[in-house]
């Protein structure tokens, strides 16, 4: 650790002291691309119809990374699967790769354009952020040529990995990252940072964000400012709804994070947006319009830290509510938690499964017939889209008043709540406050971590309450360490979740 603390020092110090002055804040862009793509049903692409289809995204991303330099960003973040469009098949994927080579040789396509081979791509994205001075992170395949007679090579004798590229301010390569497993799967977790004048930068893909390695480990051990996170997240109701998770955990791992998603209302996805560890800034979701757009945010360049919250300090420290109520099941993507309704208009309810207490106390403005509202705990392996283990303690409204539809999407709600308060005793020290209120809005600033470890509100909510949850993510009891078996990929994301719905509608 001593000495890339000490790299990472040096670093900053070169750069603060001879390109420019360091900056206390920046502006920081991302922008939701309503991307081109390639159908999955049509037969592969030529090198040449791939290289089109890229164009014309890029032409699009071209037009928001000039108008984000405008507005004076230094960085803009584009999604994941913005340049290709998404495509989950080796084959078909393979006409759109190209060399990316390690940011250490040290090269400026824009000026440098065949150093490593034909690159038009590269060459066009360090244009685009040389021409207008902005750091730009996107997302492109890599591929790495191996022996194919060699166990891990592919048969076509590539290794091809899903990229992400960042250019600095004068278009020089400054870092690569490998996706943990799409197509290929990178030898080694990558911890992948680099230094501006504007703070430190982790980059992460997707669902990588969930795991220790690399997420946890960039903003605990290297000490990121940000991280920037190119995604193509699904509207995975309830609390993997990209905007709702992403400002809990830039608020529960205190670090800025910069989450650029694809638009795609075909596949669900939709939610992007700028966080800080206080508060969200500025987000984006709408399944009503084909648009894309770009956000932009001022933020600390080193986001100023409340003290560290004690999750379980609350929990461990009452008695249980002794609340009479009978308990039942149900799912919450495929995971079963143990729930409570809640009956009246006001209560304290305990609800545990396995060592996981949650503990809520609430009060709605009117107790309706026609909407049932439930606590529920969960403390286990979840299993759907990667496996790992989480504890989670939730207020959720379920979708009708039927209780085996608890833990189904819903996306409107018709209650207030005047005051809420939940907590749990977790094990982790790794929670993500979350709230969504009807329409699948955020609510920056109605709620509050308390350092004890509950999440409240006192004054009333400004709309009705969809979901309240405390997500804990238990890095410590996971089998496999690393996102290898992370199956993020979009399309087999909707695959399961389509199955879900399915099951959902069969039960
Ligand atoms: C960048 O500027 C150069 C020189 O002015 C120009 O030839 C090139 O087309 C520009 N490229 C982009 C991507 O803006
Ligand atoms: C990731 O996890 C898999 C499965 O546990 C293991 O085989 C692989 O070696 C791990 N990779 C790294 C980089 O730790
Ligand atoms: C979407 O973009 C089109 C074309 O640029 C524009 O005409 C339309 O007004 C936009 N719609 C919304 C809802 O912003
Ligand atoms: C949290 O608080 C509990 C009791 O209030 C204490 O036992 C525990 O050590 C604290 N945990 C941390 C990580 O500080
Ligand atoms: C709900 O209110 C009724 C009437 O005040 C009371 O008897 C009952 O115990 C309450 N139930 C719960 C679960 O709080
Ligand atoms: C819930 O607990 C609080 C404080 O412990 C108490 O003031 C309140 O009356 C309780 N509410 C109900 C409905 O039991
Ligand atoms: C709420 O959601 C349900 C189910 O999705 C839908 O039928 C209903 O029209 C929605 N109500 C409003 C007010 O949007
Ligand atoms: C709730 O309202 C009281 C009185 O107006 C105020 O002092 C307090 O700061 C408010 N709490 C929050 C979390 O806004």
């Amino acid at each position: 650790m001593g000495l890339i603390w000490w790299q990472s020092y040096m670093a900053i110090f070169a750069l603060c002291a001879f390109k420019t002055t360091c900056l206390d804040t920046f502006i920081a862009a991302v922008y939701e691309h309503a991307v081109i793509i390639h159908p999955e049903h049509l037969r592969p692409f030529s090198q040449e119809e791939a290289l089109n289809l890229m164009n014309k995204n890029m032409d699009i991303l071209e037009q928001a990374i000039i108008s984000a330099a405008k507005q004076g960003a230094h960085i803009i973040v584009t999604p994941e699967y913005g340049i290709s469009g998404f495509i989950s098949n080796r084959l078909k994927i393979y006409p759109f790769l190209e060399d990316v080579p390690h940011p250490m040789v040290n090269w400026t396509p824009c000026t440098d354009h065949n150093r490593f081979g034909n690159t038009p791509v590269q060459g066009r994205l360090s244009c685009m952020a040389r021409n207008n001075s902005i750091y730009v992170v996107a997302n492109m395949v890599d591929r790495k040529t191996c022996d194919p007679t060699v166990s891990k090579c592919p048969s076509n004798g590539y290794y091809q990995y899903n990229t992400n590229v960042v250019y600095d301010s004068e278009g020089k390569l400054v870092a690569r990252y490998y996706k943990e497993d799409q197509f290929d799967t990178p030898f080694e977790t990558e911890l992948v940072t680099f230094d501006t004048t504007f703070g430190k930068f982790g980059i992460l893909t997707g669902f990588d964000i969930l795991f220790h390695d690399p997420a946890v480990t960039l903003v605990e051990k290297l000490k990121v400012d940000t991280i920037v996170l190119p995604v193509a997240w699904m509207n995975n109701l309830p609390y993997l709804y990209p905007t709702a998770f992403h400002a809990a955990w830039a608020m529960g791992m205190r670090v800025n994070l910069l989450v650029a998603n694809i638009h795609n209302t075909v596949s669900q996805m939709t939610g992007s947006g700028i966080y800080a560890p206080d508060s969200p800034k500025v987000y984006y979701m709408d399944m009503n319009s084909e648009n894309g757009t770009l956000l932009l945010s001022q933020l600390d360049s080193h986001p100023k830290l409340s003290p560290p919250v004690n999750w379980s300090s609350y929990a461990n420290s009452i008695e249980p509510f002794s609340t009479e109520q009978e308990e039942f099941k149900a799912s919450i993507l495929f995971d079963k938690f143990t729930f409570k309704e809640l009956i009246n208009d006001t209560g304290n309810y305990t609800v545990c499964q396995n060592t996981l207490c949650c503990y809520l106390s609430y009060k709605m403005s009117e107790k309706r017939t026609d909407e049932v509202y439930v606590l529920g705990a969960f403390d286990g392996l979840h299993i759907a889209e990667g496996e790992y283990y989480i504890q989670i303690c939730t207020l959720l409204k379920c979708l009708t008043t039927m209780l085996e539809t608890c833990g189904r999407p819903v996306e409107n709600a018709s209650t207030v709540f005047d005051m809420f308060s939940l907590s749990g005793t977790f094990d982790s020290q790794h929670v993500f406050p979350e709230m969504l209120l009807s329409g699948l809005q955020i609510a920056p600033g109605e709620f509050e971590v308390l350092n004890d470890g509950r999440i409240v509100n006192e004054n009333g909510t400004s709309g009705p309450v969809l979901m309240v949850t405390l997500f804990g993510r238990q890095y410590e009891k996971n089998k496999p360490t690393n996102a290898s078996i992370d199956l993020g990929s979009a399309l087999l994301m909707r695959i399961i979740t389509m199955v879900f719905v399915l099951y959902s509608s069969i039960w």
